[in-house]
């Protein structure tokens, strides 16, 4: 089936009124993503498994000798997000697989499995990539039991009613063993510079390979205040921890500006949120990210300091470097000179890779420029060509023309 009718198949999921899509981990649209992943696979003959933390996993021929060659992504979405983070790479995992099926007689050399990781974005629960970090053990399960939404509902709880077992999180080195690379189809996310000095794939050419993910973060600042009448308390008179936000906001890009990073107030939480009372306490979370760890730290430091605020540490997830041997490996397989970028966005392949497995990601050109917003997008002869090149590379590394 080609990748863009499997997105079809998708579109209507967890689609917003608002525009784009609310696919947030363990609600109901999720169920909805995992249920299509599990009935896609099985079509397919994939052999469909949950892991112990969640990962929905696909397998083809799970018991040929060798380590397996995983790909995918994964489904999960931010609030209002687009139909390509996440989805792209898990839709072109299924239609690089129907393509080599189509070869007759032909088949891996030893294991291949599609990945479905859970709760990629950590939108609601803070913590992106817990799914893959579960799995590598950088995430710990007490941790991440105990991790709470906007509702305060556990992260347990949500699993439990998804109908899991939060007991049974925590890393997973058997697994992790079986994994030889990890491959990443994932739609471009915005324009940084190309190794060519070009901003993004848009004047280059279609696919490019991700070299590094930027050392980023999340933290989180709460502001105390003191709740009151909005109509009967003077000016002089209070303690609005508005303001105090209003520093943060305007700290953090200044802060970003000086040390050249990016930083971003994009999650606040005002209480009790009433027009007519003074709040009595704020929280905001920052996500900063920049090309070097001490650049980043740099700009948190001069928040701190500007601010007078402690800022609580959510994650932090170091410079990443993805091996340059295994994306040689699939420029070659694919045959094109793919433009290399770095990627200021995370990803379980991030993770992965910090967990010591070989991993590579193929991006597919975004015109729009934009992400984790409705207007995310990839032409649809672009996706096709993101297939092409993840059917080839899966052909190369798994000696797939080999009879099994
Ligand atoms: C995930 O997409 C992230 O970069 O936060
Ligand atoms: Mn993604
Ligand atoms: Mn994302």
């Amino acid at each position: 089936m080609s990748v863009v009718s499997l997105l079809g198949e998708l579109s209507g999921v967890g689609a917003s009124r608002a525009g784009g899509y609310e696919r947030l981990a363990w609600t109901t649209a999720d169920a909805e993503c995992r249920e299509w992943f599990a009935q896609s696979a099985a079509a397919r003959g994939l052999d469909v498994e949950i892991d112990r933390n969640g990962n929905l996993w696909a397998w083809l021929h799970p018991s040929l000798p060798g380590k397996a060659l995983v790909i995918g992504s994964h489904l999960d979405s931010v609030p209002r997000g687009g139909g390509f983070d996440g989805p792209l790479g898990i839709a072109s995992a299924f239609a690089a697989l129907d393509a080599l099926a189509a070869l007759a007689g032909s088949g891996p050399s030893r294991p291949v499995a599609v990945v479905n990781f859970a709760d990629e974005e950590g939108s609601r629960f803070g913590v992106a990539c817990a799914g893959s970090r579960l799995l590598t053990g950088s995430l710990g399960a007490e941790t991440a039991r105990a991790l709470v939404d906007a509702e305060g509902t556990t992260m347990a709880e949500a699993m439990a009613a998804a109908g899991l077992s939060p007991q049974g999180l925590g890393a997973d080195a058997g697994r992790l063993a079986r994994i030889g690379e990890y491959l990443e189809l994932h739609v471009e996310q915005g324009h940084l510079a190309t190794s060519a000095g070009h901003d993004g794939l848009t004047r280059d050419q279609p696919l490019g390979l991700a070299t590094e993910i930027w050392p980023h973060g999340r933290w989180r600042v709460d502001i105390p205040g003191q709740q009151n009448h909005a109509g009967t308390t003077r000016l002089a008179d209070r303690r609005d921890p508005m303001l105090g936000l209003a520093d943060v906001i305007r700290g953090v890009r200044e802060a970003a500006q000086n040390a050249g990073v990016l930083g971003t107030v994009g999650k606040v939480r005002v209480s009790p949120g009433a027009v007519n009372a003074i709040p009595g306490s704020v929280s905001a979370w920052i996500d900063a990210r920049g090309g070097s760890e001490a650049a980043v730290r740099s700009a948190l430091a001069e928040l701190e300091s500007s601010v007078g605020l402690d800022l609580v540490e959510e994650s932090w997830t170091p410079a990443t470097r993805f091996d340059a041997d295994f994306a040689g490996r699939i420029a070659a397989a694919v045959g094109a000179d793919l433009p290399l970028l770095p990627s200021g966005a995370g990803h379980d392949a991030g993770v992965l890779a910090l967990a010591g497995i070989p991993t590579a990601m193929i991006l597919v050109r975004n015109p729009s420029g934009i992400s984790h917003a409705p207007e995310e997008y990839a032409e649809d002869a672009d996706c096709e060509r993101g297939v092409v090149a993840l059917a080839a590379a899966i052909s190369e590394l798994t000696d797939w023309t080999r009879t099994p």
